[in-house]
């Protein structure tokens, strides 16, 4: 099938690759044949069949590196900070996966809902309840989506409710892995899934990185999204010189290793992390709604670690992905106003000598860091994302070779401007990014196939 668009593409982070009128070519094993001009693959192909989609544009689809499937029905509910929250609202939503019925449905919602927003890779968390994993794989499997998923591990410092035994957490999560681990020529995949190190003991910690290594599976958990959650780690591990030494210390940091949020690292746990080749996931919107601050982005990019970007749903309220972009950009521009309001409040101190004004400029870090800005968010929430789960040679971009893992938009949805001709991609992106909608996604395609058509 040859499609006749407006194709859009990230080709580096801070750079776009467009064709104005132009053909993505997929082949019968929903591959991206060709992608370019579209007269130029119309005289190569010409028995090739087209889809006319003007005036809407294709872009890749979206990486949603993060997120609850389990806490979909609880979110947005305000008012506490981590560690209360998840004993409040989280721990009773996730009880109820007890019942696998249960668990299909809401799994063939979620799936349906970050198709309908333009997300065919989903990395989920899903519950401690091996029979609801195995559903949630299967509905993934059935709906059509990318997947890397995996069953919660947690066996300490739990409620009665969700607490396992070691044993069974690590033999339940390996048999999932071993049923769905590559499955459908490695569409779908499994993480290993320990929450983050306050509920898991040393064991299961050491025990999950060993079976992950030897079935080439995934790791994810959370790290240092707030102090609360740090301090707690530092009472019960108090051999380790911080956070990431935990879970350096069990083996668990490496390449297919995704650590959520990650706002408050030090620079030597950074250090860590990014020698090991793991991935930092910011969930921005998470970050703020729990309250649990704002990840140094900018920062943390030009130092080359690996930052993905999620929606974290349910700490994240919502789960489109674009909104996500925004607010990725958002909390940079608002870190980057607060670092220039302190620093013209540092210069109104008078009786400072020059050393101890520049040593009070590093200690509260007041060099400002440029916002990120949308064509940047763009790359995190698609090549980047394909290069965190090791996967830049099969999705993340509308380059040929890869799988047609795209997205259909009409951005005319969502510019004021009914009459404008057609504008520049960068500022069709930025209007998609901060202005999204979800009647903006008109189609979804996982490897070739229909995954979703808004008529
Ligand atoms: N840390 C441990 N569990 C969770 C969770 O479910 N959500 C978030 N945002 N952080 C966590
Ligand atoms: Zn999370």
């Amino acid at each position: 099938m040859l499609y006749r668009a407006h194709l859009l593409s990230p080709e580096a982070p801070a750079r776009l690759k467009e064709f104005a009128d132009g053909g993505l070519l997929v082949d019968e094993a929903g591959v991206i044949a060709g992608a370019g001009p579209f007269e130029v693959l119309r005289a190569a192909h010409p028995d090739a069949e087209v889809t006319d989609l003007r005036p809407h544009w294709i872009l890749p689809g979206l990486i949603d590196l993060h997120s609850h499937l389990p806490q979909f029905e609880c979110v947005a509910l305000d008012g506490l900070e981590l560690l209360p929250w998840l004993e409040t609202h989280i721990f009773p939503a996730e009880s109820r996966f007890r019942d696998a019925d249960e668990a299909s449905r809401a799994a063939r919602d979620y799936f349906r809902s970050q198709l309908a927003l333009g997300t065919t890779t989903s990395v989920v968390y899903l519950t401690v309840h091996q029979e609801a994993a195995d559903r949630a794989f299967r509905e993934a499997e059935r709906c059509g989506i990318r997947g890397v998923l995996g069953k919660v591990m947690m066996d300490r410092h739990s409620p009665e409710s969700l607490l396992e035994d070691t044993g069974t957490s690590l033999a339940q999560s390996e048999e999932l892995c071993r049923t769905w681990h590559g499955r459908d020529g490695g569409r779908l995949a499994y993480a290993f899934t320990p929450r983050f190190a306050p509920v898991c003991s040393r064991e299961l910690m050491a025990g999950l990185a060993r079976a992950a290594e030897r079935h080439g599976a995934y790791i994810q958990t959370h790290i240092s999204e707030s102090v609360g959650e740090i301090e707690r780690v530092r009472e019960l591990f108090p051999e380790a010189a911080d956070y990431t030494a935990v879970y350096a210390a069990a083996g668990m940091l490496g390449p297919r290793t995704l650590l959520g949020h990650g706002i408050h690292l030090s620079p030597s746990e950074r250090d860590r992390i990014r020698e090991a080749g793991a991935t930092v996931v910011h969930c921005p919107r998470s970050n703020e709604f729990i309250k649990s601050g704002i990840m140094p982005l900018r920062r943390w990019l030009s130092e080359g670690l690996s930052v993905g970007l999620a929606t974290d749903v349910g700490g994240g309220p919502k789960l489109d992905m674009w909104g996500e972009m925004a607010a990725a950009c958002n909390a940079s521009k608002t870190r980057w106003a607060q670092q220039r309001l302190q620093a013209l409040r540092l210069d109104g101190v008078e009786g400072l000598d020059d050393a101890l004004r520049g040593r009070l400029a590093r200690a509260l870090d007041l060099e400002p860091d440029a916002p990120v800005t949308p064509v940047e968010a763009f790359h995190l929430a698609t090549l980047h994302g394909a290069r965190a789960l090791g996967q830049e040679a099969r999705i993340g971009s509308l380059d040929p070779g890869k799988e047609a893992d795209f997205v259909v938009v009409d951005p005319r949805r969502v510019d004021p401007a009914a009459a404008r001709a057609e504008a520049p991609a960068g500022e069709v992106l930025s209007r998609l990014v901060y202005r999204s909608d979800p009647a903006m996604v008109r189609a979804t395609y996982v490897r070739g196939r229909l995954c979703h058509a808004l008529d």
